[in-house]
């Protein structure tokens, strides 16, 4: 049966939107990046009958992983639309695989800039139609519980994946592009920046209640390069969201900038027109409140490896950082994704923590 974008049910938790838009609210919303994912065992059963990227692509298996940790854990104030940041590649015409136990793979990265006129931006968007129906279908199930989180990867993100070939320790290749190649650098920065501008609007359409951006990588660059090559585009980006949906006279949603490593350019994050911020572990909840102000809701940030102590330990930790930030704009998650080993009970006691510490 076919869902339709119009007549969804009624959001009936709405922590995780009032807590970004700075409105009050009862408790701390939490979610967990990776909440879907290899830690649960009902995952790992979808995933033993389907390749990764075949459960993008299928708008019920797609639907059902996203429901999966919400299903196991009440706490949770969020879904997140099961996908992966590397669909946009894909859409452009590039191969992308999941090696089990390594990561993505792409077998033909871009090796010089001449490859760029080979990417295929038109038709790129409806190539990635099957995220909007994953999302449409979602809201549906989810019958208002919680929002639906869209998401997509940032430009440079993205970037270093298409010509490093997969997640590399370095970036070796990439740094080599920005020194040689800046202009080409540029030009693929702005048609990765187009694509996910329509990309996230087209999520929206779809039914997305708030939307992610996820600069993974921006733990490879130093402050000078991160206003260079990451935060003009996530301005553009922001700014072009919001035009757009105001183009089609469809609603604003709350954007959140998470840039792993971004803890050297808090102060510039701050000005992109982001509502939330996210924060890996290694910022003080206290240092970053005092950089953003008081208008920017903080998202984060235990230590993923925090999940591996014991629930006691774990409540602990997360009653200590949910006063650092305080109840108001913030939403409590990880630093980073939950990895996954963690023990099924530790995610138990980190949402249940997040809502009794204040
Ligand atoms: O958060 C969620 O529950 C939604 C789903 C989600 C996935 N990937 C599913 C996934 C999201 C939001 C992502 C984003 C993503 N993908 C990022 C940004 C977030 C981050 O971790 O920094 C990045 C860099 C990727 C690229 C990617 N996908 C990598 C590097 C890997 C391999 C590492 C790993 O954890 O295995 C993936 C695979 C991936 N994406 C898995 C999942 C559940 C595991 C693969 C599997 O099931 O075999």
């Amino acid at each position: 049966m076919a869902f339709s974008n119009k007549n969804f049910p009624t959001l009936k938790n709405d922590r995780l939107i009032r807590a970004a838009l700075g409105k009050e609210v009862d408790k701390v919303p939490v979610w967990v990046m990776r909440q879907a994912g290899r830690y649960l065992p009902e995952f790992q059963a979808v995933r033993a009958q389907h390749d990764f990227f075949t459960v993008c692509q299928t708008p019920e298996l797609a639907c059902e992983v996203t429901l999966q940790p919400l299903r196991r854990y009440e706490h949770l104030d969020a879904s997140i639309i099961f996908s992966d940041i590397l669909v946009i590649p894909q859409a452009l015409g590039m191969t992308v695989e999941m090696h089990p136990g390594l990561g993505p793979v792409f077998p033909k990265p871009l090796q010089d800039p001449s490859e760029l006129d080979e990417l295929k931006e038109n038709g790129a968007i409806s190539r990635l139609d099957y995220v909007g129906k994953a999302i449409t279908l979602t809201r549906h199930r989810l019958e208002g519980k919680v929002p639906l989180i869209g998401f997509t990867g940032a430009p440079f993100t993205l970037m270093g994946y298409m010509v490093e070939g997969g997640g590399s320790k370095t970036m070796s290749k990439t740094k080599e592009w920005l020194e040689k190649y800046p202009k080409d650098v540029h030009r693929l920065l702005s048609l990765l920046t187009k694509v996910i501008i329509d990309y996230l609007v087209m999520q929206v359409e779809s039914g997305a209640q708030l939307l992610q951006v996820f600069e993974s990588s921006a733990d490879h660059l130093t402050r000078e390069q991160f206003i260079e090559v990451s935060s003009p585009y996530l301005k553009d980006i922001r700014n072009g969201v919001q035009k757009k949906l105001e183009e089609k006279k469809l609603e604003q949603v709350p954007m959140t900038i998470f840039a792993k490593g971004g803890g050297h350019s808090l102060d510039v994050q701050a000005k992109l027109g982001y509502e939330t911020i996210g924060l890996d572990w290694t910022v003080d909840p206290i240092e970053a409140r005092k950089i953003v102000g008081t208008n920017i809701t903080l998202q984060g940030n235990l230590d993923p490896q925090d999940l591996y102590k014991t629930p006691e330990e774990i409540r602990r930790l997360t009653i200590d950082m949910v006063k650092k930030f305080g109840k108001h704009r913030y939403i409590a998650n990880l630093g980073h994704g939950i990895t996954p080993q963690t023990p099924l009970e530790s995610m138990t006691a980190f949402t249940e923590a997040v809502h009794e510490a204040i």
